[in-house]
């Protein structure tokens, strides 16, 4: 296939684009290269490629900032995410974009399953459902809604508590925030499954098993080894200026019925981030 990867810099764009080029010709664009808010070059780039496949992880995501910067979360969340669509859709090539568990409330008690009402408590995923709805204006298109991720090249939850526990020697972590820590890898394990099996439409793409951000941190000191005092705090103790889901939990029920897939557990796929980076550190 020929695949085109916008964001090809960002967390999941690196990885992506180092997983696809294996057994395709993948054309993938840095975001200085390929602003998908700029439709005329979008429209341009899309034409001269004909990609049969486009994976969109450019986005706005930094959920606090996006509580400030509104038109620019909507400018890129919504309105390249639409571009993008319009672009694979001039070729008719099929999309792939990246979407997230705070387009919910979090107020639920029960997994979250693809068709449940969105309720999104912040910018950040008020934007990112707005992108959701553009994106599949195109019958070609399939979202995954994925969660807490972290990979090797982006800055992450995990390198976070890494370097905070380094500088500080003690963390404070919400125990009151429950959700599905996502390592890249498995994402884009998912993404491929979902491209070969799956029927067009939304997915929820995450690692399975849930956690608080308080056990995920305690997980990720040890398997790195670290000695850290990991105190308890509640949302109230660290109040944040976007409003996080409470229970952000993510069926993957409709993943495995459509393409026979059940995810990794969140603690292999830790093993398997903290294996690999020790092996490139080596
Ligand atoms: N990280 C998470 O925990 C998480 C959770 C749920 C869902 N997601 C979704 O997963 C996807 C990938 O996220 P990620 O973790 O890889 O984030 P990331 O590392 O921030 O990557 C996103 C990339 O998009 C770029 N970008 C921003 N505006 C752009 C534009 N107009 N045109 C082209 N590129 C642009 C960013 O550049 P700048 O850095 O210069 O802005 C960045 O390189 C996103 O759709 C995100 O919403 C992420």
């Amino acid at each position: 296939m020929k695949i085109l990867v916008t964001a090809c810099n960002g967390q999941l764009g690196t990885d992506v684009t180092d997983y696809f080029k294996k057994d395709n010709e993948v054309i993938a664009y840095k975001d200085i290269e390929l602003d998908i808010t700029d439709e005329k070059k979008v429209m341009e780039e899309v034409l001269r490629v004909k990609p049969d496949v486009i994976i969109n992880t450019a986005a706005i995501t930094n959920v606090d900032g996006c509580e400030t910067n509104v038109e620019l979360a909507y400018k890129v969340n919504r309105d390249g995410a639409g571009i993008m669509a319009k672009a694979a859709k001039a070729v008719g090539a099929r999309l792939i974009h990246i979407s997230t568990d705070y387009v919910f409330d979090g107020n639920s008690k029960e997994p979250y399953r693809e068709t449940d009402t969105p309720c999104p408590q912040s910018v950040y995923g008020s934007s990112k459902l707005a992108g959701e709805k553009e994106v599949l204006k195109y019958e070609k298109s399939y979202v995954l809604r994925t969660a807490w991720l972290y990979g090797p090249h982006g800055n992450n939850f995990v390198k976070t508590m890494l370097r905070l526990a380094a500088e500080k020697g003690e963390v404070g972590v919400v125990t009151d925030q429950v959700g599905n820590p996502t390592s890249t890898f498995e994402l884009i394990r998912i993404i491929d499954v979902v491209l070969k099996k799956g029927e067009f439409g939304i997915y929820h793409a995450t690692c399975n098993g849930v956690c608080s951000w308080n056990e995920f941190a305690r997980e990720i000191f040890r398997l790195a080894g670290v000695n850290v005092k990991v105190n308890d705090l509640t949302t109230d103790q660290f109040p944040r200026p976007a409003k996080r889901p409470a229970y952000s939990n993510l069926s993957k029920e409709k993943l495995w019925k459509v393409c026979g897939y059940r995810p990794m557990d969140w603690h292999d796929a830790l093993k398997e981030y903290f294996d690999y980076v020790k092996a490139e550190n080596k």
